[in-house]
């Protein structure tokens, strides 16, 4: 199964599933497209060291986000690409996307949602003082962090951790619980009805 990756940063997401997939443990799937929205991530080195083939479409030229996905979707479509995971893509996808791409779209989001959605899931989950929080990996609606929940890890807060050593323990987690989601997905194990996912064994 051919996957792409959308990263824009750091891409440590990436680079734990490269490993995995190194490793056996992606199953049958291939990561066989990196795409960024950013032409200085760092994640771009981590796929080209890996022989990944790279596309990075920056926003400059498009004045809708419906003419930027489309050709992504172009791209996509022309590799067989048959899953799309999001790993640290800081654009949202238009309805466009997700319709061309429906239930073959995959997130990982650092909190345990429904809690803290958006792009400071950490900070915010820490700030508030919560005592919980964790990762959550779903797939993607057309609402933000809305879609249906495929896996969850929750880690403790305790009173000696700053925001640092949090975010330290989400990431370790995250490297672990993706990989994982992406083989069950390669492996035809997730059963999504309604909003409610269901892991066959
Ligand atoms: C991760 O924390 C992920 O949960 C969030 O964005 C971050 C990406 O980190 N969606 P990286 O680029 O994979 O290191």
């Amino acid at each position: 199964m051919k996957i792409a990756v959308f990263i824009s940063g750091n891409g440590s997401n990436l680079q734990a599933l490269i490993d995995a997939e190194k490793n056996g443990n992606l199953s049958e799937g291939k990561i066989s497209l990196v795409v960024s929205d950013n032409a200085e991530a760092y994640g771009l080195e981590r796929a080209k060291k890996a022989d990944i083939e790279t596309f990075v479409l920056e926003n400059v030229n498009f004045s809708s986000r419906e003419q930027y996905d489309e050709v992504i979707i172009e791209q996509l479509k022309a590799e067989g690409i048959e899953l799309v995971v999001l790993a640290g893509f800081m654009r949202i996808l238009s309805k466009d996307f997700i319709d061309a791409y429906e239930g073959k779209i995959l997130n990982i989001h650092p909190s345990l949602l429904p809690s803290f959605k958006g792009a400071h899931g950490i900070k915010d989950a820490f700030k508030y003082g919560v005592k919980v929080t964790g990762v959550t990996t779903h797939f993607v609606t057309e609402e933000l962090d809305a879609g249906p929940i495929i896996l969850q890890k929750a880690i403790n807060v305790e009173e000696r951790d700053t925001l640092d050593t949090i975010e330290e323990k989400i990431h370790k987690e995250e490297h672990i619980l993706y990989p994982e989601t992406v083989r069950l997905f390669v492996e035809g194990k997730i059963d999504i009805k309604g909003n409610k996912v269901r892991i066959k064994n």
